[in-house]
């Protein structure tokens, strides 16, 4: 392996849903409170794609959105990866339907990742690694989800927590010192009932009594969640930074999936990063899963707030339990 090729991100892109469903609005849906929304996770709005919009669609806004700051084309790109638990169909993958809505005619390999809310560090490592092997040199990775459609809008649980959205990033090789400095990724199958859409796999194929039991939403044991979802997401951040010679006090911007806002606050006190370096958007956005990290960070790159050479920290964790880091000289 080259030890002299970096992959490096050169442009960000993101699709915002144009419907926004507020705390108030699901008042009026199932027994909760915007009170109780805002104060146990730190939501207050989330957004609602289309009911015409796919969830290839999104992914295909934010590529684009992503190229155009990189100044390439779509046949520049030579591999698609896309991270979602909520694509298009079972079969063929999200990223083939990505290629086709971007206009790629250049035949790149395409394929999904399976790591729910970590779904774009696992594809971002995946890039990674076939970057720095020379297998690729310029690679779209995207997180995309379309949550709203797999909610039970009778579960108070689960349907005031999620939104729809994707984020993308093109990643290049590079012959710099900037760059992705590493990635971590982890999985504990001891949990893999604590995050779950339960139906219309080989498990339980779809049937009548699959959907009358609701099996097809996303369930979720929350507290069990929470309860590793700190420790995890603060070892993965501690050992990245080590990992590569740093300390916490050298990262400049947090870029972690936003699922609660009482879990990112326990992390940051935890690992001694102060909240005002992360980049937050889940008061508007809600938890968009894969697409939450590439989401947060485009708004952060172009608001900005992330400057040649700063120190990003990506950390994520979700359904599996997957989780993962990656620590990126920008
Ligand atoms: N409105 C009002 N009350 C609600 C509610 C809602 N939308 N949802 C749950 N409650 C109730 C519960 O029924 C429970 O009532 P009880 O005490 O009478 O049984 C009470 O509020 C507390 O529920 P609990 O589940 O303990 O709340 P919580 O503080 O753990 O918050 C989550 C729930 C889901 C917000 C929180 O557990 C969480 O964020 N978990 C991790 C999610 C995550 O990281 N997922 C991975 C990435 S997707």
């Amino acid at each position: 392996m080259s030890v002299d090729i970096n992959t490096r991100i050169i442009g960000t892109g993101k699709y915002k849903a144009e419907g926004v469903l507020t705390n108030h609005d699901l008042e009026k849906m199932v027994d909760t409170s915007d009170q109780w929304i805002t104060e146990r996770t730190g939501i207050s709005e989330r957004r609602i794609a289309p009911k015409d919009v796919a969830t290839s669609d999104m992914a295909a806004g934010a590529v684009k959105e992503a190229l155009d700051m990189a100044g390439k084309k779509p046949d520049d790109i030579d591999m698609i990866i896309c991270g979602t638990v909520t694509g298009d169909m079972p079969l063929p993958s999200t990223a083939a339907m990505i290629q086709k809505k971007i206009g790629a005619s250049n035949m790149c390999p395409a394929f999904d990742v399976s790591a729910a809310c970590a779904g774009f560090i696992y594809g971002l490592s995946v890039a990674d690694a076939f970057i720095k092997t020379g297998k690729a040199k310029t690679v779209a990775i995207v997180g995309t989800e379309m949550l709203t459609r797999f909610m039970d809008f009778e579960d108070r649980n689960t349907c005031v927590l999620f939104g729809d959205g994707a984020g993308a990033v093109i990643a290049t090789a590079d012959q710099s010192d900037r760059g992705i400095l590493s990635t971590h990724l982890y999985t504990d199958s001891s949990l893999t009932a604590a995050l779950q859409i339960p139906g219309g796999g080989s498990l339980e194929p779809a049937s009548a009594e699959t959907i009358a039991n609701r099996r097809h939403f996303i369930q979720m044991e929350g507290r069990e969640v929470f309860k590793v979802a700190v420790k995890y997401l603060s070892d993965a951040a501690e050992t990245a930074v080590k990992a590569n010679g740093y300390s916490v006090d050298d990262v400049n911007v947090v870029s972690a999936h936003q699922a609660n806002m009482r879990i990112l606050s326990a992390v940051s006190k935890r690992v001694n990063i102060p909240l005002e370096k992360f980049a937050l958007n889940l008061k508007y956005y809600g938890n968009t899963s894969s697409a939450s990290i590439p989401i947060s960070l485009d708004e952060a790159v172009r608001e900005g707030k992330v400057s040649e050479n700063d120190l990003v920290l990506m950390i994520a964790l979700g359904g599996g339990i997957s989780w993962g880091s990656a620590l990126i000289k920008w």
